[in-house]
């Protein structure tokens, strides 16, 4: 087992939901209007489920990916509570197979990868969506170091919007922002710097 993955798996191995159940407030604000209804939605590095869930009991179709097997059974667990379907697959994003689906939206909520496979899972992500497909996503950035808040201790897993740009030159942005913004989810309660991206493939 990695060191990241036995990290998350100690995180998780307790009954209370450390990100809380409620939904990441940015997926909150802009997934109805950016996904149609009824879409086909992959959430990589989905954790305990709380966004996953969220988008299910909105009538999407979600397949969540983790490489963390006690936060996806707490995931089948609030489902199952909720009495809605999610599809879960235990496996590191890097090794996920995107070949399989065309998705109409890939949501990464805080999911802190190094350079190397965040280019990487990116770009498989952009050949992943369908036309008129859109990525949605949110992480720290690198000013996150400086505030009271929790996130990675290394630049390294922080994404400035330059590299965000970058990565997702390939599609239109719609929303691409930086801001610091008081978050409450769970255990991470207090001011948190993030950057922001909503994009979308041509159709
Ligand atoms: C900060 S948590 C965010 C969880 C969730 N997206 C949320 O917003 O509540 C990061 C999650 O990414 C997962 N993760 C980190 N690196 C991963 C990788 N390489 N492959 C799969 N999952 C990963 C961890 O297990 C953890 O659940």
């Amino acid at each position: 087992m990695s060191t990241q993955v036995g990290f998350w798996n100690q995180k998780y191995d307790r009954s209370s939901f450390i990100y809380g159940r409620r939904p990441n407030q940015f997926l909150l604000e802009v997934a109805s209007e950016a996904i149609p209804a009824g879409a086909r939605v992959l959430s990589l590095g989905e954790g305990e489920g709380r966004n996953a869930v969220w988008l299910a009991r909105q009538g999407y179709r979600v397949t969540a990916v983790d490489f963390s097997k006690p936060a996806l059974e707490k995931l089948e667990r609030f489902s199952a509570e909720l009495g809605v379907s999610v599809d879960v697959i235990c496996s590191d994003v890097v090794d996920f197979d995107f070949s399989d689906t065309r998705w109409d939206a890939v949501v990464i909520l805080h999911l802190h990868l190094a350079p190397e496979p965040r280019r990487m899972v990116h770009g498989r992500v952009v050949e992943a969506l369908c036309p008129g497909g859109v990525v949605l996503l949110e992480a720290l950035r690198p000013e996150q170091m400086e505030q009271p808040t929790s996130g990675p201790n290394s630049r390294e897993y922080l994404y400035s919007v330059e590299e965000l740009r970058d990565d997702f030159a390939d599609l239109e942005h719609q929303t691409l922002r930086s801001e610091d913004r008081f978050i409450k989810a769970g255990e991470h309660r207090g001011p948190t710097s993030v950057v922001s991206l909503l994009a979308r493939k041509e159709r």
